[in-house]
């Protein structure tokens, strides 16, 4: 089965299992309304793709850590909307969670998505693979390190850039190839750099797009980074600057791969995935 087809039926699995009972029924829509469709479900490609260059020797326990993954995505892109974080209106093209239902449904929904996807990784063994997953996840996920740390830079007077990065937005790429080589049964710690630059790019994907695509293209508000005062790579390096950047880093992500026996095929996916990710450059910039 192709990776996307994979990542969407475990994600369809995960979120039959908060239905039924005693559920109660916004709050049950709002889970799958969250989730489905899906952006550009990047974090579990890499983490399908990074499993599949390990062996992927149990297929179920990857698919389980792909839905856990995209799981949390989806719930820090629920909190990160509401008003008391960007006050955002529009996400994935649709009126975000708390547009759609209410403040009170969205921060539950974002509450439940969390828990499930813990839930998913405990359902789906007992062994030390699969608590290797759930201390992972977890470590990049709240604090001091992950995105719970990295929405909290913004609370702070002075924001330490690095820091802000790497927790909100590499900690889930960095999530997502040691988790693909924990449930391949490799060492999770060597995946750690890689991780960590695909996260760096994109970053730097992410601050080019707010800047350069409109609200459309987009499915969200764009320029949103000049609207908050946010530092991002545009305001520092130029339009130029932030591409050539971009560029390096991921040169620098490729050479990093550790060594394994999918290493060219997963190289090669990191070049078709930036691809996704990345706006074209306009043509008043080009040299
Ligand atoms: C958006 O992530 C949030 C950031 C960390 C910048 P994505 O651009 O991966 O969002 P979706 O999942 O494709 O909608
Ligand atoms: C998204 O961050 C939320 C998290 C990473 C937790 P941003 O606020 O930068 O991303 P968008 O622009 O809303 O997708
Ligand atoms: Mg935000
Ligand atoms: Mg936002």
């Amino acid at each position: 089965m192709a990776i996307v087809d994979r990542i969407e039926a475990s994600i369809g699995r995960a979120l039959e299992i908060p239905q039924g009972g005693l559920a109660p029924a916004a709050l049950a829509e709002a889970l799958p309304y969250a989730v489905l469709p899906g952006g550009a479900r990047i974090r579990p490609t890499i983490l399908m793709s990074v499993a599949l260059a390990c062996g992927d020797d149990r297929p179920e326990l990857s698919d389980a850590a792909a839905a856990a993954l995209e799981l949390i995505h989806c719930a820090s892109l629920v909190h990160d909307d509401l008003p008391c974080f960007d006050d955002a209106g529009l996400r994935r093209g649709k009126p975000s969670v708390h547009c759609a239902y209410s403040q009170p449904l969205a921060v539950l929904t974002g509450d439940s998505l969390i828990i499930l996807a813990f839930e998913v990784l405990a359902r789906a063994g007992e062994d030390g693979r699969t608590m290797r997953l759930i201390r992972a996840l977890a470590r990049r996920t709240g604090m001091p390190n992950g995105i719970c740390a990295g929405q909290g830079w913004e609370s702070e007077p002075q924001i330490d850039l690095g820091a802000y990065h790497r927790s909100k937005t590499a900690a889930l790429f960095i999530a997502a190839t040691e988790m693909g080589a924990i449930a391949a049964g490799h060492d999770g710690e060597a995946w750690n750099d890689l991780g960590a630059l695909i996260g760096e790019a994109f970053q730097v994907a992410d601050d080019l797009r707010d800047a350069l695509m409109g609200e459309e293209a987009l499915g969200k508000p764009g320029g949103q980074d000049a609207l908050h005062g946010r530092p991002n790579a545009v305001a520092e390096l130029g339009v130029k600057g932030a591409f050539d950047r971009l560029n390096d880093i991921l040169a620098g992500a490729i050479s990093s791969i550790p060594s394994c026996p999918g290493e060219a095929a997963l190289a090669q996916m990191v070049r078709m995935q930036s691809q996704r990710i990345v706006p074209r450059m306009p043509a008043r910039y080009r040299a």
